[in-house]
């Protein structure tokens, strides 16, 4: 069976990727910042019978990740998602804004992507579907910035949406990897809040349906779960 492993498990979209991939029959490599918190990831494991495994990952730690990469060196990753993100927790309109917090807030929204990408590149290359994912934010498209605000979000999160697109370049030529950003849609979770359009579990079902139609001609570009294409 393929392999995904996916960042932030422990709760919201990355949960379900992780309920939804493994009832699929798929190997999951579930990564948490602090698995003895994530309860309910925990059950899900529990349950699996044995085709979820938890990891802990904080993907703000880079040394973490080198070491994650080492401990999993024999393991082919088909999917990887880089799910983990933040809108940050404090300010987020003008007048308000905590710069204190950017460094944080794009530690893990941008560069621990890149980062991760990196680090799995050989383990991704090693697979049959060879997919790399970010999942960003519709909140990143410049072109759809009706609102304003948010502006560490959207920055940070805009900084990822070209990370990778260059990505998307330079894995393909080294190694044959497909590499998206999606969107998921505004989804019921801790971030999306209770007033969000859509459940987790018909986002996740949307973007694992984006996710298996990607191909090569499909990749570096910007997808919502309803399979549209979003402008940069
Ligand atoms: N919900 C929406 O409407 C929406 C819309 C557009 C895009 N997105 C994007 O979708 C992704 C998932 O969002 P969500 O709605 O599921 O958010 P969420 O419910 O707030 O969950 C965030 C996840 O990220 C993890 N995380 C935070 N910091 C981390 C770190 N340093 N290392 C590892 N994991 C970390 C959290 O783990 P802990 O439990 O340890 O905190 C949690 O699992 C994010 O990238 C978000 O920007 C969401």
């Amino acid at each position: 069976m393929p392999t995904v492993l996916v960042t932030g498990a422990s709760r919201g979209l990355g949960l379900e990727l992780v309920r939804q991939y493994g009832a699929d029959g798929w190997d999951v490599l579930a990564c948490a910042r602090d698995p003895r918190k994530a309860t309910d990831l925990q059950r899900l494991a529990a349950q699996s019978e044995g085709r979820v495994a938890v990891y802990p990952l904080d993907v703000t730690d880079f040394t973490a990740i080198d070491t994650l990469a080492g401990q999993l060196a024999d393991r082919a990753i088909d999917v990887l998602i880089s799910n983990a993100g933040t809108m940050g927790s404090r300010g987020n309109a003008l007048g308000s804004i905590d710069f204190t917090e950017w460094d944080d807030i794009f530690r893990l929204n941008a560069f621990a992507p890149l980062k991760m990408a990196g680090a799995f590149a050989g383990h991704i290359a090693r697979s049959s579907a060879k997919k790399l994912i970010a999942i960003s934010t519709i909140m990143a498209s410049l072109a759809r910035n009706n609102l304003g605000g948010f502006y560490a979000y959207r920055a940070s999160k805009a900084a990822l949406n070209a990370i990778m697109v260059s990505l998307s370049l330079d894995l393909a030529r080294r190694h044959g990897i497909i590499a998206a950003t999606l969107h998921p849609g505004w989804v019921r979770t801790d971030m999306g809040g209770s007033r969000a359009e859509i459940d987790p579990a018909t986002s996740v079902t949307g973007l694992r349906r984006v996710i298996a139609s990607l191909t090569k001609e499909r990749a570096g570009r910007f997808w919502a779960y309803d399979g549209s294409e979003l402008p940069w």
